[in-house]
């Protein structure tokens, strides 16, 4: 059975805040930042959620896609801030668009979280008979961003991003691979809120915000991203010559640079907007993708890949054939 992914979508927070703005906040500066980054600024919710910004990325993706909200028969989003934990978030962006009938799950893989979703996705059309998916991904970090960290807070930024995917003649979705290896030294972690019961007593405070260790998840984000692409290409006996374009985790413009150079693939290839949006987890691969798309650069045909890799950690990427 074959599977085509035929829309994009992405939404962003109307707040813009740059470097400037966090040099007013913190010890820092906008040239500390963009040379170690690559972020200028990142979008900021104030009225939006991880639903609101997931609608309306869902929206845009469905209209792209041409088709109607209730064709769709399984949603899944993924966020790693949800709003709620009942009915969680896939479950109200489906009754936001209308959808009545369709499978739906929330998913946390961290910032693969949209690669894993597109596995899911992929695995459940091809056992469970599904035909038309849409893919969320939509976090709003700000909330679970320890905004006192200069080390960590100066990396993020909130969004969503959406695909749909459908059963099709052609094959679009050429190779998926997903991975994970243990975070043994606990280098990228953020707990739930101490959660205290009648029976459990008094709690210690959890770490409600991110810590990450970034030379660790540096090195392992690299090492994963080759790794990944690799296999990916491997499974679909496909030279990485041939691709057209690549669209990363837009964690770090130096990881982006690192992995282009080991591989020996020009940077061009490689989509950004780190610059304008920082690391947004799970938006931050769709996003890129529907900026791509948008852009007019893809023609029919174009093979494109995705990768990501995340706190887990996880890892993993996905070869395209463009609609
Ligand atoms: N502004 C100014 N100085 C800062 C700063 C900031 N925002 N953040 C850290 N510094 C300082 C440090 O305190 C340190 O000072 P010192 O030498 O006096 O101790 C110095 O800058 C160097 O810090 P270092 O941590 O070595 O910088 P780095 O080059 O490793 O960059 C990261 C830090 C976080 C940008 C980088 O490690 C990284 O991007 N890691 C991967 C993160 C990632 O991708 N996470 C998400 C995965 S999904």
């Amino acid at each position: 059975m074959a599977i085509q992914l035929i829309g994009t979508g992405s939404a962003l927070p109307k707040k813009i805040v740059t470097n400037k703005d966090l040099e007013g906040m913190m010890d820092t500066s906008d040239e500390w930042i963009y040379t170690h980054t690559g972020v200028r600024e990142r979008r900021i919710a104030v009225e939006e959620t991880v639903i609101s910004l997931g609608t309306d990325a869902a929206r845009a993706a469905i209209e792209d896609a041409g088709i109607q909200p209730d064709e769709i028969d399984l949603v899944i989003c993924s966020t790693i801030t949800p709003d709620c934990p009942v009915p969680g978030c896939a479950p109200n962006i489906r009754r936001n668009l209308g959808v009545e009938n369709a499978a739906a799950l929330d998913l946390n893989a961290n910032c693969t979280g949209c690669i894993y979703s597109l596995a899911v996705a992929r695995g459940l059309m091809e056992t469970l008979g599904f035909k038309t998916a849409l893919v969320v991904g939509s976090d709003v970090l700000s909330r679970i961003t320890n905004w006192e960290d200069r080390g960590t807070c100066i990396l993020f930024g909130d969004a969503a991003g959406a695909f749909i995917l459908r059963r099709s003649e052609a094959e679009g979705v050429l190779a998926v691979h997903i991975a994970g290896k243990s975070d043994v030294d606990d280098v990228l972690t953020c707990d739930w809120p101490a959660m205290e019961t009648p029976f459990s007593g008094p709690k210690k405070p959890n770490n409600e915000k991110i810590y990450m260790d970034g030379h660790k998840v540096f090195s392992f984000a690299v090492n994963a991203f080759i790794e990944t692409l690799e296999r990916s290409l491997g499974e679909a006996g496909i030279p990485k010559e041939e691709l057209k374009a690549i669209v990363p985790h837009q964690a770090n413009f130096r990881i982006i640079k690192s992995t282009a150079r080991r591989l020996d693939i020009p940077l061009e290839k490689f989509y950004m907007n780190v610059d304008r949006l920082g690391n947004t987890s799970s938006a931050s691969v769709p996003v890129a993708l529907d900026e791509l798309a948008r852009s007019g650069r893809l023609q029919s045909g174009d093979l494109v890949m995705l990768a990501g890799f995340g706190g887990g950690l996880t890892y993993g990427s996905a070869l395209l054939r463009w609609k």
